[in-house]
């Protein structure tokens, strides 16, 4: 590795935006691949490799492969675990995973020993001393209405109160051309009273002004993408207004959104917009497995797209902290960790 790789390799890091599923490692793919050859399954249906980009349909035909190789409780353990550990190994400090629970009635995995398996590897790898801490967002996935969307809300809550804190809230996700996000209103709502912390993807693709302009009335606590909310792009200066008037960080994901088509290139990303306007911008993954990424790539992408210094990479990794979902002692946790660290990274 060169010594800017080191240099964002060491930067400690905060990540926000990891679907589980869209997580999962090559190296991983391969094991599930090997233990189930019966489903005969290409190892190149489920990534998306350097230069290469797919349509967002076809991004998401990518996750049911990867959805019939993890159908049950070891898979999920396994790879829960190996997600875990290779953001610690990426010089990841505090991650926050979503997942959509899933039924699968021939394994006898449930939405409920779904969660509860993710929560088990993340408790693992505490005990095992992975220098990293976990959190988890259970994920609606907004496909699937307004019924199922209640019932994931009441699951996300009892695992609030049982968890011992590692589950802090929900994601609301999915194919963004399906659905409504007035359907769901209610479900989020539920659980933003009952103290769940919100995220939502909102404007991930053009022509949803009216949906984000809804949700946004909740209000949300984070925004996965928010692709299209500005004017430059079809969107609105009310929507902008509303986004920073309630001072709500993004979750913004470059690889993702270049390899998936919704922005045409790097140098195009609204990062830029969002950044020069000083507002809390988070850089993620989204699916470091299906955009073979990793966070120190995107940090080191969004310094040489917009000519950030390495004080600046410094500052926006730091400012993180503040949009995580734990609570303040975990954010002041964190900062020290930063502080202690820093020395160390600017040798
Ligand atoms: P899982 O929830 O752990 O199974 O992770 C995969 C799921 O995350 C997909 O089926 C989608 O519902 C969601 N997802 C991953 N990436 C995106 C994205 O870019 N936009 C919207 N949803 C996404
Ligand atoms: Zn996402």
């Amino acid at each position: 590795m060169d010594n800017e790789g080191v240099f964002y390799r060491q930067l400690p890091k905060v990540e926000l935006h990891a679907h589980l599923n869209g997580s999962v490692s090559s190296q991983t793919i391969e094991k599930l691949i090997r233990q189930k050859p019966h489903l005969d399954i290409d190892h190149s249906t489920t990534a998306i490799g350097k230069g290469q980009q797919r349509t967002l349909d076809e991004c998401f035909e990518v996750f049911k492969v990867i959805h019939k190789l993890v159908d049950t409780e070891e898979d999920v353990l396994m790879v829960t675990t190996d997600v875990i550990k290779e953001f610690a190994a990426d010089g990841v400090k505090y991650l926050e995973l979503r997942s959509t629970p899933r039924e699968v009635k021939d394994t006898g995995l449930t939405k409920k020993s779904y969660i509860e398996t993710v929560i088990k590897a993340i408790q693992q790898c505490k005990n095992e001393g992975v220098d990293i801490d976990v959190r988890f967002l259970v994920a609606i996935d907004r496909r699937n209405g307004t019924e199922v969307a209640m019932e994931t809300v009441k699951l996300a809550e009892e695992f609030m109160l049982s968890s011992d804190g590692l589950v802090v809230g929900l994601d609301l996700s999915g194919d963004p051309s399906v659905g409504h996000g007035k359907d769901l209103l209610p479900a989020l709502q539920r659980a933003k009273n009952c103290g769940l912390k919100l995220s939502l993807h909102l404007s991930e693709v053009p022509s949803q002004l009216e949906e984000s302009d809804l949700l946004l009335n909740l209000p949300p606590d984070r925004i996965g993408h928010g692709t299209f909310f500005h004017p430059e792009v079809g969107g609105s200066q009310s929507l902008v207004d509303k986004v920073v008037k309630n001072n709500i960080p993004l979750e913004l994901c470059l690889t993702s959104n270049v390899k998936g088509q919704t922005v045409p290139c790097y140098v195009k990303h609204h990062f830029k917009y969002w950044y020069q306007l000083g507002h809390p911008s988070v850089i993620c993954t989204d699916d470091k497995g299906v955009f073979s990424t990793d966070l120190s790539q995107e940090y080191q992408l969004a310094a040489s797209t917009f000519g950030l210094s390495r004080k600046d990479v410094w500052k926006l990794s730091q400012q993180a902290i503040d949009c995580i979902f734990a609570p303040e002692d975990v954010k002041q946790q964190l900062k020290q960790k930063w502080n202690d660290l820093h020395t160390q990274v600017f040798k």
